[in-house]
């Protein structure tokens, strides 16, 4: 018997990470390498949330607070998805953690019995089947096909159901792909739902955001009601308002979720840091017009990716309607021989020779359930992107 637990062997490190960490590795050797792997704005943090940061501290907001945060921020939130998506929620049924990440593995470690189905659509965000893993759960994928633009189908959603099926995992706007499901197609997806009364929604809404060309972001509970008694809508700040490093996400449900929620965490990290959640309240109740000038350069790069992408020998590359991700194919380079001599049989051997022949580090699509593809992340200096996107069109053109 091994030392380490089978629930922990279940599962793999998180591809993303690992990915940056290389491209990380490389350059500190000197290598010229470009990361296009990680998952987070480039832009800093707005001055006023760090204020408000810095007055936590030294008013003392320094200690211990309720596990699941503080009534301020719970406040906070309350309010924003109120004002922002038309949903009521008391404290009681909102909880904070650290990072969107914690709220998932909160609400799948305390909901998912062994046996039990997770559907999961893929593309997908890389923890979504580790964590229903490592709860003793079964992730069921099904694939969103490029020619639906990525998105779940009504029709493969209710196949997909069963008697064991606990929750649907929806991301919209998505990680990896970037697509965003409209009112008209989520409700196609919910109307499956209200046929399945024990089937539970966990929206992931982390990119709300961070859509583009005047595409009107919805959730699930918003679009239908009858959901609402059976729905955990997720997000955070991590994304739309730069604080990454913050590590304060949330969650809205109901109160019984909430309370086992809270009861894992509680014997787990405790409260999120007082001085992020003070941060997050600065966030929510504060200006919110940097956001949209974000937009606005998140934009421009996303069509400067995507028409530099779509000019490289062997690549498709659709164009998404949120978060800052292209998921371009690249079935069209499968099978050719990279300057190194190696063929490149899968998009994970497509990556490691982009790696290895431009120094561009991007991640496979494999990593997200879904081949052959790659994830781009565009949040990054446009000039550093344009520099990136005419390595992958060099490369491609080379290979034979
Ligand atoms: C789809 C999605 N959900 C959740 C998260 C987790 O966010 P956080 O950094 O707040 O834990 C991420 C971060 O990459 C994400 O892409």
């Amino acid at each position: 018997m091994g030392f380490i637990s089978d629930s922990l062997n279940r599962i793999q490190p998180s591809a993303t990470i690992a990915i940056s960490n290389k491209a990380m590795q490389l350059k500190a050797e000197g290598r010229d390498v470009i990361g296009l792997a990680a998952g987070e704005p480039d832009f800093d943090t707005p001055d006023n949330i760090k204020e408000a940061a810095i007055k936590a501290i030294r008013s003392g907001k320094t200690k211990y607070t309720p596990v699941d945060g503080i009534p301020e921020l719970k406040k906070a939130i309350c309010d924003k998805f109120k004002r922002e998506n038309g949903l009521e929620y008391k404290p009681s049924q909102v909880s904070v953690g650290t990072g969107g990440k914690q709220v998932l593995f909160n609400a799948l470690m305390a909901t998912v019995n062994p046996g039990d189905e997770v559907i999961v659509p893929a593309p997908y965000w890389v923890s979504y089947p580790d964590i229903v893993m490592l709860a003793g759960g079964t992730p069921v994928f099904v694939e969103g096909k490029l020619e639906n633009g990525f998105k779940l189908q009504a029709s493969d959603l209710e196949k997909a159901i069963t008697p064991k099926t606990k929750w649907l995992i929806l991301n919209s706007p998505s990680n990896p792909s970037g697509a965003a499901y409209s009112r008209a197609e989520l409700k196609a997806l919910t109307d499956v739902l209200v046929k399945h009364p024990n089937v539970w929604v966990l929206s992931d809404d982390m990119y709300e955001h961070l859509v583009y060309d005047d595409f009107e972001f919805t959730t699930p509970a918003q679009v239908e009601p009858k959901l609402y008694d059976r729905t955990l809508t997720m997000n955070g700040v991590s994304k739309s308002y730069c604080m990454t490093g913050w590590r304060i996400g949330y969650g809205a449900g109901p109160e019984q979720l909430i309370k086992a929620m809270a009861k894992l965490q509680s014997q787990s990290t405790s409260n999120p840091s007082s001085i992020a959640q003070w941060a997050a309240v600065e966030a929510l109740n504060g200006p919110q017009d940097f956001i949209a000038s974000n937009n606005e350069v998140f934009k421009e790069r996303r069509d400067l990716v995507v028409s530099m992408l779509n000019q490289a020998s062997g690549l498709s590359c659709p164009t998404p309607e949120g978060a800052f991700y292209v998921y371009p194919s690249c079935l069209g380079c499968i099978g050719k021989t990279a300057p190194t001599g190696n063929v490149i049989r899968n998009d994970e051997d497509f990556v490691t020779e982009l790696l290895a022949s431009e120094g561009v580090a991007a991640v496979h699509g494999a990593a997200f359930g879904m081949s052959p593809f790659f994830r781009i992340s565009y949040a990054t200096a446009t000039e550093v992107l344009e520099d990136a996107c005419k390595r992958i069109q060099r490369f491609c053109g080379n290979l034979r």
